[in-house]
C-alpha cells in the first residue's frame, strides 16, 4: 500500500522502518522538513517527504504525533479523499499535552480526533510502549505474539489497520467503533501491558472508564519517579509497572 506517516519520533520512525520492510511504499514527514528526518527512519526504504507530500496520493495516512501537532496538519487531513484510511496512534497526556476540556471523560480521544479532522479515522498502535514496539514484533502465528486493539467506525478502516498492525509484527484485535475506543486509552488494562490475542477481549471488557484518567496520571508519576522525566525504562519495567497499575 502507499502509506504516508506524519511524525518520525519514537513511534513514527519504527512504523516507517517496519512498514517499508514489509514491502509498503512509505513516505515519512516530521514538522521541520525532509532533511531533518532521522536516517534510522529511512533505512528500510521509506522516503523523506514534507507533510504535504507525505499524504499526497496515499492509501493510508498515519498520524504519529502528539495532539499539539494536529492543528498544523488539520487542513491536510480534512482534505484527504474519503477512501484514504487515516490511522491515529496518539494518546492524550495532560501535563505533556495542553489540557483539552473536550477530553474530560465523556468523549473518547479518537472521537475527539475524528470530530477535529471532520472525517473518519481509525485508532491503532497507541497501546504499545515504544520499546516493546521496537523490539517485540514477531511473525504471524508465533506463540505469545502481542496483540493490539484497533478501533474505527468503518469496518474497512479497521481491516486495513489490522492488516498493517500485523505487518509490524503484532496481532490486530478488532475493538469495534470509536465510541468504545476509550477502552484502549492510557490507564486501561490493555495499555502498554503487552497482552496476547487470547487475553485481549476480556482485558478490554474489564476496563473501567472513570478510573482511566487517575491511573494514567498516576502512571506518569510512577515512571517519572522510577526513571526520571527524560529517560526510557526498559520494556519489562514498563510492562511490570503497567500491569500493576492498570490490570
Ligand atoms: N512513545 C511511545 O511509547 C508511544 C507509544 C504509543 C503511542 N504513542 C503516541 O504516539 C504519538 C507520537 O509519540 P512519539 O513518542 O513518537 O512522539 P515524539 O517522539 O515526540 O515524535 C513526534 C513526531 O511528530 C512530529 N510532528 C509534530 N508535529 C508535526 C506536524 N505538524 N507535522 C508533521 N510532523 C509533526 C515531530 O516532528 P519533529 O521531529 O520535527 O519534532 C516528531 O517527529 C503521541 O501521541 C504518543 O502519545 C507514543
Amino acid at each position: 500500500m502507499k502509506i504516508g506517516i506524519l511524525g518520525t519520533g519514537f513511534m513514527g520512525k519504527h512504523l516507517a522502518r517496519k512498514l517499508a520492510a514489509a514491502g509498503h511504499d512509505v513516505k515519512a514527514a516530521n514538522s521541520r522538513g525532509p532533511e531533518t528526518i532521522p536516517a534510522e527512519a529511512l533505512e528500510m526504504g521509506a522516503r523523506a517527504a514534507t507533510a504535504e507530500d507525505a499524504v499526497r496520493d496515499v492509501d493510508v495516512a498515519i498520524l504519529a504525533m502528539p495532539h499539539p501537532g494536529f492543528e498544523k496538519i488539520r487542513p491536510l487531513i480534512a482534505g484527504l479523499s474519503e477512501d484514504v484510511v487515516v490511522i491515529d496512534i496518539s494518546n492524550y497526556f495532560p501535563g505533556r499535552d495542553p489540557v483539552n476540556p473536550e477530553l474530560d471523560g465523556t468523549k473518547a480521544e479518537s472521537e475527539w480526533a475524528r470530530d477535529f479532522f471532520g472525517r473518519p479515522i481509525a485508532k491503532a498502535w497507541n497501546s504499545i510502549g515504544m520499546v516493546s514496539f521496537e523490539t517485540k514484533g514477531r511473525p504471524n502465528g508465533e506463540p505469545g505474539r502481542i496483540a493490539l486493539p484497533v478501533s474505527g467506525d468503518r469496518s474497512r478502516d479497521r481491516e486495513v489497520a489490522m492488516a498493517l498492525v500485523d505487518d509490524t509484527g503484532f496481532d490486530g484485535f478488532d475493538a469495534g467503533t470509536l465510541a468504545d475506543s476509550w477502552r484502549q486509552q492510557p490507564g486501561s488494562p490493555v495499555y502498554i501491558t503487552d497482552l496476547t490475542l487470547e487475553e485481549m477481549g476480556s482485558a478490554l471488557a474489564s476496563a473501567e472508564r472513570e478510573r482511566l484518567p487517575k491511573r494514567r496520571d498516576l502512571s506518569a508519576q510512577v515512571f517519572a519517579e522510577r526513571v526520571g522525566e527524560r529517560a526510557s525504562p526498559d520494556a519489562e519495567t514498563v510492562v511490570r509497572i503497567a500491569r500493576a497499575l492498570f490490570m
